[in-house]
């Protein structure tokens, strides 16, 4: 079985070419462009296709995927809030994803994101560079003791969690579904969680019930000089509110792996260009954000279990097994 791989990097084909020997099945196709209709409508002599966190996965993409013969998508990653799945099926395409391929390199990012914005690395990076030694205006705050609330305790929200503890944190949680595996979380309310939390971080999956969960109501319930963190998805927080959480002083500081109108930005170099969205660039003014791009995900052992996964959802559905990973 052929796969086509959209938006492919050369950190994508080091991975699945390291391994592609042991699926004597399968033939990697690698290709630069994103899915979306367009250049779905190139796909020839594939039965699978395989996409990437910011693809165009919505119900024309896989019409004409449909009519291309493709019968798997193959999401290499987590989330697939841009996946119409309803459509998918409708269509007569499967479509499988990874569901943990390594929630610590997503959580410890998180915390990296906390640590940084706590002790001001980001500035005191550049001041250290321009050879100014001074720590006027640096002055961080410890976690020992202090309480962080994980929304969304699933398999990342888990790792962090248990990071926060080691860290000597007392840890809240928020979930429909407690984690059973977690005895040192204290499951609260969500607006318990917002007002007694020193750190928040976002683990849940962007659906309609989370869409702008952080806004300016439930940025108003939360302690002041809180440290917010996203690595889940940037829809979950409404960026106007963030400004304006922002500017009344709300946040000790902001750490954002992900963020509204990042599909035009992430993993591409724009540096010469000149950017038609703002949102980076009205965030980063203030001296209390840092922005990653996307890149919670991005280790080497994650990358190495991303390309296992996919290449065995592709054995499994070729086989016709079930390997639990199927969305639809
Ligand atoms: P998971 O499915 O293991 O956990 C998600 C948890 O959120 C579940 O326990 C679920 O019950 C809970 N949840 C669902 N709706 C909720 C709500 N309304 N309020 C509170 N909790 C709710 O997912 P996992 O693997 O932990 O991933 C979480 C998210 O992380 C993904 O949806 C994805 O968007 C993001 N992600 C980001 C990456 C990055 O590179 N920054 C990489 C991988 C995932």
């Amino acid at each position: 079985m052929k796969i086509t791989f959209f938006d492919a990097k050369g950190y994508d084909k080091e991975s699945f070419d390291a391994i592609i020997g042991q699926y004597p099945d399968l033939e990697l196709e690698y290709w630069s462009a994103e899915l979306n209709p367009k250049s779905a409508s190139y796909v020839t002599d594939s039965e699978a296709v395989c996409a990437f966190v910011n693809a165009d996965a919505g119900a024309m993409t896989m019409r004409v995927l449909e009519s291309r013969g493709v019968k798997l998508l193959l999401m290499r990653c987590a989330g697939y809030n841009n996946v119409d799945l309803t459509a998918a099926s409708e269509c007569g395409i499967t479509v499988m994803h990874v569901p943990g391929y390594s929630p610590e390199a997503v959580a410890e990012h998180a915390m990296a994101l906390a640590s940084a914005v706590s002790r001001h690395i980001h500035k005191a990076y550049i001041r250290v560079r321009e050879n100014n030694f001074s720590l006027q205006g640096l002055v961080g705050v410890n976690f020992h003791s202090k309480t962080a609330g994980i929304i969304g305790t699933g398999k990342i929200g888990a790792a962090m969690a248990r990071i926060c503890r080691g860290y000597g944190m007392r840890v809240l949680g928020y979930d429909m579904y407690p984690n059973k595996d977690l005895d040192f979380v204290e499951y609260v309310t969500l607006d318990e969680l917002l007002s007694q939390s020193d750190l928040i971080s976002l683990h849940c999956p962007l659906i309609k019930e989370t869409y702008h969960m952080i806004n300016i109501y439930t940025i108003n319930k939360m302690k002041d000089g809180v440290i917010l963190v996203n690595t889940s998805r940037g829809g979950l927080i409404d960026t106007d509110d963030l400004v304006r959480g922002i500017r009344e002083h709300k946040f000790l500081g902001v750490g954002l792996d992900v963020y509204e109108e990042e599909h035009d930005n992430v993993f591409e170099n724009h540096e010469d260009d000149i950017m038609m969205n703002s949102t980076p660039s009205r965030l980063l003014s203030f001296p209390n954000v840092i922005i990653t791009s996307h890149q919670g995900f991005f280790t080497e052992e994650a990358l190495g279990a991303i390309a296992s996964t996919t290449l065995n959802n592709a054995k499994g559905f070729l086989a016709g097994e079930k390997t639990g990973t199927e969305l639809n």
